[in-house]
């Protein structure tokens, strides 16, 4: 996959691309991450990029000369092209799977009161990483980039991926590692076990709970299993007898 960044901001990429996973799959060539200086693409001998709002008010917005200027120098017939707004839709997990097969996916990052409208003509779709505003949308596709390329394949181990939070529906169970005991609070006797039904049994309960009282949005069209709903019940009647 090839992930090209429009931004004004290309220093903020530098501890992104070059550490951990992202490094990583990069030096195994999973992905290539290029920075394009929207800057750079200006046509004014001052290198402005925004302008003052017609209409009045505060703030300055994007220019469409240089930002379109910049998508075409990297944009090819492979690209999807996604802005990120506050307006957008929110990305999600679900999201990030539908990007896995894109071959150039190009992330534009807004910054000051946002960019010309008639940009928006331009792009494939709006997204947002949430109800909040940010500063620009350079933390914005830093964070769509990393979900996106920890799914491709031989990104990271495979399993890895199965129960993780939002991947089946539900949060993920809690882990623990060593020591077995820490200031009194004791890893849960099961997972010391060894018996692998029982492990799985107590993680896929603790992942219906987890889920249940943090985010009972994700349950709500849940089409549970037999074991999923005894487990739902018996967690339930567990919450109700500790009177939460
Ligand atoms: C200060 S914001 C502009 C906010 C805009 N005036 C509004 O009210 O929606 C500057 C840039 O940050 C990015 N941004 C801000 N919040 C975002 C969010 N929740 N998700 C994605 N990008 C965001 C966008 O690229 C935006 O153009």
């Amino acid at each position: 996959m090839r992930i090209s960044i429009l931004t004004l901001f290309p220093e903020m990429f530098d501890g992104f691309i070059n550490t951990s996973i992202i490094a990583r799959a990069i030096k195994q060539e999973k992905v290539t991450i290029e920075c394009i200086n929207i800057r750079d693409f200006t046509l004014d001998k001052h290198n402005h990029v925004d302008d003052t709002p017609f209409g009045g008010g505060r703030g300055m917005v994007m220019m469409c000369q240089p930002v379109l200027d910049a998508l075409q120098s990297v944009r090819t017939s492979d690209s999807k092209v996604y802005l990120l707004a506050a307006a957008g839709e929110t990305f999600n997990q679900k999201k990030a799977r539908s990007f896995v097969n894109v071959k150039h996916l190009i992330l534009i990052c807004g910054h000051y009161e946002g960019l010309d409208a008639r940009i928006y003509d331009e792009v494939d779709g709006l997204i947002s990483i949430g109800d909040y505003i940010l500063t620009g949308g350079e933390l914005a596709s830093m964070i769509i980039a990393d979900a996106v390329i920890r799914l491709l394949e031989g990104v990271i181990v495979e399993e890895s991926h199965l129960d993780e939070s939002f991947e089946n529906g539900l949060l993920e169970y809690p882990h623990y590692t060593k020591p077995v005991e820490y200031n009194g609070k004791k890893v849960p006797d099961v997972l010391l076990s060894g018996h692998h039904e029982n492990i799985r049994k107590y993680r896929l309960k603790e992942s219906l709970r987890n889920t249940y009282i943090n985010r009972p949005d994700l349950l709500s069209n849940r089409e549970y299993t037999k074991e999923e709903y005894k487990l739902l019940d018996e967690i339930k009647d567990e919450i109700k007898s500790k009177g939460e």
